[in-house]
């Protein structure tokens, strides 16, 4: 049912593609192909910028919504929303930071501690090929999946905190597709706007790189990202994706997306661990109200993802095999039911920025994501240990807290 409803909003997404091409949208909306497009213009807030300030760095977030999202007794309160195009900070210009969050159209923040949670968001830079799934065989519209954040809200921090001269290119003319999933734990609807805020650099500097994204998905391209969660212990391994020439180079950064009951997401290269992204659940926003609180001792019920830990550095070369394996243990970390008990899909995604045709210095760094808010900082156990550095590669980092990447429309 869960999967099925993805594909229909899917649907809706390749209609919408067709409708700017072949009708109206206004047609389409009548038709009730659009219905779950929502309509009101994004707003922009200017923000200050942290990295790179000599190169006339600016900071903005956007508001995408505001999103109706159904009580637990429809759908068992999750929906999808896709819109294209969407506003974007700027055109021609370099990303070098991306976080998404969730609020009320109120400016409220919102979380699993006000049963509101933002499964997870996308950016399609429809313009572009996706370097892993060339053709999107669910939407039919090839499309380049460049961000994802589940709850945990990790950011794609590009340029690694300013220390990296990189970011994700938006041409003059590229058309950026949105899609999330949000999910509602109330018996009434719930109205939420999602939250990007996005750091960039006017134009490309030339000492700068473009980065392309690779999304590695324990499920295949013509699937969607979902598995089928298991109860116990379980993992998923994607199938190995050999690195071609116009995706080789040096990795400035990874992030990761695993849902609730996942423990860690490794990607690895030629069957060697690279980055071992390990989950923390819990902290400010990632409890369930009072009311709903299921405490049993022993048991982390109630608390949810809420940061993974993250790699920096690393070095991709022509013909390197890299796989994703998200390991998940519902005995350590409740998973996510429907409203009947059953067990909500899974996903396991690992989303690399590589700036092709670079080398890596032989550095590797690993730390801690933090969330949205800056609270429930960690740090990685696996910080310094897991990472191997073989030929001169090295790696990197993982942050999926549940969507790693999007592609887990
Ligand atoms: C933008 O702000 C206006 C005025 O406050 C509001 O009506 C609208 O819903 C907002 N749109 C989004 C996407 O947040
Ligand atoms: C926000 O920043 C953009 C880009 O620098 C600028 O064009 C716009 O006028 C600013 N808006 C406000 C309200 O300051
Ligand atoms: C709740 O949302 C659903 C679907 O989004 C809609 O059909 C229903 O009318 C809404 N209920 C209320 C009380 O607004
Ligand atoms: C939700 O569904 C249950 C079982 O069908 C029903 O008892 C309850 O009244 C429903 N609640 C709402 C808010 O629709
Ligand atoms: C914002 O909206 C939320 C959801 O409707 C509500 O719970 C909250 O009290 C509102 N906050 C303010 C400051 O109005
Ligand atoms: C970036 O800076 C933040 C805030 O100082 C810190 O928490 C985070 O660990 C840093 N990230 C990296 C990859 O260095
Ligand atoms: C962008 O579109 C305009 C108008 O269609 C066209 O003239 C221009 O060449 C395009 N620029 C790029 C970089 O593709
Ligand atoms: C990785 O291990 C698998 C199974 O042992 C093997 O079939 C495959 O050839 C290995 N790949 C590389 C790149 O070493
Ligand atoms: C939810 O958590 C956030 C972050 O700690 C906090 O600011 C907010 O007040 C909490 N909301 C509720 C309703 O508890
Ligand atoms: C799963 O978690 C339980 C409880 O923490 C632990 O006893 C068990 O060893 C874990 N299983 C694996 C395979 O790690
Ligand atoms: C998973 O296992 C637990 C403990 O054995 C059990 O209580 C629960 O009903 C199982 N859930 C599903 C969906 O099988
Ligand atoms: C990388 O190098 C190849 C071979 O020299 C070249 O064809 C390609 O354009 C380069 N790509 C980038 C993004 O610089």
């Amino acid at each position: 049912m869960f999967s099925g409803m993805v594909q229909d909003v899917l649907l809706l997404a390749l209609c919408f593609l067709l409708a700017t091409t072949t009708g109206s949208m206004n047609d389409r909306v009548e038709k009730g192909l659009l219905k779950q497009r929502a309509s009101s213009p994004s707003n922009i807030t200017n923000l200050t910028a942290q990295f790179f300030p000599s190169q006339g760095s600016k900071r903005a977030q956007i508001t995408y919504g505001p999103f109706n999202v159904p009580n637990m007794n429809i759908t068992n309160g999750m929906q999808s929303f896709f819109q294209a195009p969407v506003e974007m900070p700027c055109k021609d210009c370099l990303v070098t930071y991306i976080q998404a969050g969730l609020t009320y159209p109120n400016g409220t923040y919102a979380n699993a501690n006000t049963s509101l949670w933002l499964h997870h968001v996308v950016l399609y830079n429809l313009n572009n090929v996706d370097a892993v799934c060339p053709t999107n065989l669910i939407t039919g519209v090839p499309g380049e999946r460049f961000f994802a954040s589940g709850n945990e809200r990790s950011p794609a921090n590009i340029c690694i905190n300013g220390t990296n001269n990189a970011g994700y290119y938006i041409g003059r003319n590229d058309t950026i597709g949105f899609l999330t999933e949000l999910m509602n734990t109330e018996m009434v609807n719930q109205t939420a706007v999602v939250t990007i805020e996005y750091e960039y650099i006017p134009g490309l500097p030339a000492s700068f790189s473009k980065v392309t994204p690779v999304w590695l998905d324990i499920a295949p391209c013509d699937q969607g990202s979902e598995e089928p969660a298991k109860n116990g212990s379980f993992q998923y391994t994607s199938t190995p994706w050999t690195a071609p020439a116009n995706a080789a180079g040096r990795i400035t950064c990874a992030i990761g997306h695993v849902h609730d009951g996942g423990t860690h997401i490794d990607i690895a290269k030629n069957n060697q661990s690279m980055c071992d992204a390990i989950a923390v659940y819990g902290g400010p926003g990632y409890m369930d109200p009072m009311g709903n609180m299921v405490n049993m001792p022993g048991m982390t019920m109630g608390s949810h993802i809420s940061s993974l830990s993250e790699c920096s550095t690393g070095q991709l070369n022509v013909g390197d095999s890299l796989t994703v394996t998200a390991y998940y243990n519902t005995t350590e970390y409740a998973p996510m039911t429907n409203t009947d008990g059953s067990l909500t899909p899974i996903m396991g995604i690992g989303l690399l920025y590589v700036a092709v045709n670079e080398t890596s210095s032989s550095t590797s760094t690993s730390s801690g994501t933090s969330t949205a808010t800056g609270v429930a900082s960690t740090t990685s156990k696996a910080a310094g240990s897991i990472m191997t550095v073989a030929g001169g590669s090295a790696l990197f980092a993982g942050a999926v807290g549940g969507m790693v990447a999007l592609g887990f429309a």
